[in-house]
């Protein structure tokens, strides 16, 4: 059992310090911390605060690492920056003084930052790498927004997100493409460049938006440290990151939603346990600054500030009567891998009650949630491949022990609550595996007669494993043994996804390279899903 044991002695400390952020925090802000999927006030004026640089002079641009916006909400979303004039100084200051910098936003309904509906100042401060988080609240529905930063004489790009529909409208069509697993090193992010270009609503990352790898040899691009343990560390990997022109003009046109997988701290880890088995209060101190350094670079809510080695993540997220999305977090609170790591036959404990990739409280809240919803479709958006799927081409079996097929009893806890409560059109859209998959969750995987209770669309990565393939003989050998599995594919891409009342319509996007900075991209395959219908359909012909 991987339980999270007592924090950090620090813990205290850095919660007392983090809150301090949250200037002048009220009442509701605090009570937010521990209801996460409460609406939070906004935060109030900063003007009350004491100390801070309001008229900081820069060397050098300190928007290097873009700007962001994130968790839409009908009536808002998160806008995100870092300030960092020189974003990969190794001490993960980002070029900055010990300072608090008080920052500018507006927020305007045109492109060119003429017609302003809001604007306020946030701190930046040393304490949380100089990043921003601001929650807009008070805008209209559906509507695009454009906004910028201001800080010294300096201004950032302009960026746009969108707020999702009121909460009762009916909604017609909604567009929003995923994607995960963006090893640096592994290929250039020309996915990425051409996900900017769609014409979505708003995106989902399902995690390893970074890698923790040290540096490696003969890659098309180098990380920039060995293996990061530290803040300092994640920061610098971050900012290696987020310096991607590519990664920045993805955040840049669409608010993102976004979850973790593993490698935003170790391979493989299961709540207090790595992969190499270190002493899960030391393993705490590490996740502890690798969850920070992840909050302190994504457009995430107060109510993810993390708390020494704990953040929430996980969140519900409602567009209209149309759908709604359980956002999962599959890593912060499961048990150890049962059978032990890696691709093997299953032993008994894979079948154990008390495995869990969930946790159970994550558990009750994601079945509560399903069982309330009254959304068309019901999206789970989490990190790892739900249906079975046996890798071992023959008559032995063998599963991957890190994702569900590892942790069987929780998977038949989701599976058979779908089948009781019957939530409308369940769909789980996954990634963490490197390949697009797309399967029938079946009552029991064992029978090919069962009922198909939900869909699943696995993601490629955006780059993680090189160029990757289309279908190889021994691909297609795993696929006749797995009946269940409608599709498979090894390239690399993202996910579009169009929703409409009627159906659910999937276009696997395919890059031709990573390995080279540009790539043509086209739609591998198409697939739909009627409302009403578990399981779907490949489109006839091929779509743009
Ligand atoms: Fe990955």
């Amino acid at each position: 059992m991987s339980n999270i044991g007592s924090p950090p002695a620090c813990t205290a400390h850095r919660r007392r310090f983090l809150l301090q952020l949250l200037k002048g925090a009220t009442a509701s802000a605090a009570f937010a911390l521990l209801n996460p999927f409460e609406a939070i006030a906004s935060a109030p004026a900063i003007e009350t605060t004491a100390s801070f640089n309001k008229h900081p002079k820069f060397k050098a641009n300190p928007f290097t690492l873009g700007v962001a916006s994130g968790d839409p909400l009908a009536d808002g979303f998160v806008l995100w920056t870092r300030l960092a004039p020189e974003p990969l100084s190794e001490d993960g200051r980002g070029g900055m003084m010990n300072e608090t910098i008080a920052l500018k936003w507006r927020i305007a309904t045109d492109e060119k930052m003429q017609r302003i509906v809001k604007r306020g100042t946030a701190l930046a401060a040393p304490q949380l790498a100089h990043s921003i988080h601001v929650e807009v609240h008070d805008l209209k529905p559906a509507r695009d927004y454009f906004y910028q930063f201001t800080a010294g004489a300096f201004e950032s790009e302009i960026g746009r997100a969108k707020t999702a529909p009121a909460r009762s409208a009916n909604v017609e069509r909604l567009a929003f493409a995923f994607a995960s697993c963006q090893h640096y090193e592994d290929g250039y992010y020309t996915a990425l460049h051409h996900l900017a270009q769609e014409d979505l609503d708003f995106v989902i990352h399902l995690g390893d938006y970074i890698y923790e790898n040290g540096i490696s040899k003969d890659r098309p691009r180098r990380h920039n440290s060995d293996e990061p343990t530290t803040l300092a560390g994640y920061r610098n990997r971050y900012a290696l990151y987020k310096s991607d022109r590519h990664l920045q003009a993805a955040h840049k046109q669409f608010a993102w939603i976004v979850t973790w997988d593993d490698h935003e701290v170790d391979n493989n880890y299961a709540g207090a346990i790595d992969q190499d088995d270190s002493p899960p209060a030391e393993f705490l101190q590490r996740r502890a600054a690798a969850y920070q350094a992840y909050y302190e670079h994504l457009p995430l809510r107060r109510s993810s500030l993390p708390v020494g080695a704990q953040m929430q993540l996980y969140r519900r997220l409602t567009f209209g009567t149309l759908a709604e999305f359980n956002v999962l977090d599959t890593r912060q609170y499961r048990t150890d891998q049962p059978c032990g790591d890696g691709v093997k036959v299953r032993c008994a404990a894979a079948l154990d009650e008390r495995a869990t990739l969930t946790g159970p409280a994550q558990e009750r809240w994601l079945l509560d949630g399903l069982g309330k919803s009254r959304a068309r479709w019901n999206v789970v958006a989490q990190q790892l491949i739900m249906a079975q799927f046996d890798v071992k081409a023959g008559a032995a079996q063998e599963f991957n022990m890190d994702n569900w097929s590892g942790y069987v009893a929780g998977r038949n806890r989701l599976i058979g609550y779908m089948l009781r409560a019957r939530p409308s059109n369940p769909i789980v859209i996954s990634g963490d595996i490197h390949a697009n998959f797309v399967n029938d969750i079946k009552a029991d995987f064992t029978d090919e007669r069962s009922p198909t209770v939900a869909t699943e669309f696995v993601g490629t990565s955006i780059s993680s494993g090189g160029d990757g393939y289309d279908q190889r003989p021994e691909s297609l050998r795993r696929l006749a043994e797995n009946p269940h599995v409608k599709f498979h594919n090894a390239q690399r891409g993202y996910v579009r996804c169009t929703l409409t009342p009627q159906t659910w319509q999937t276009d696997y996007r395919v890059v031709e390279s990573v390995t080279k900075p540009s790539s043509a991209i086209s739609t591998r395959a198409t697939f739909v899903v009627e409302s009403g219908t578990a399981g779907a359909k490949k489109a006839e012909g091929e779509s743009c």
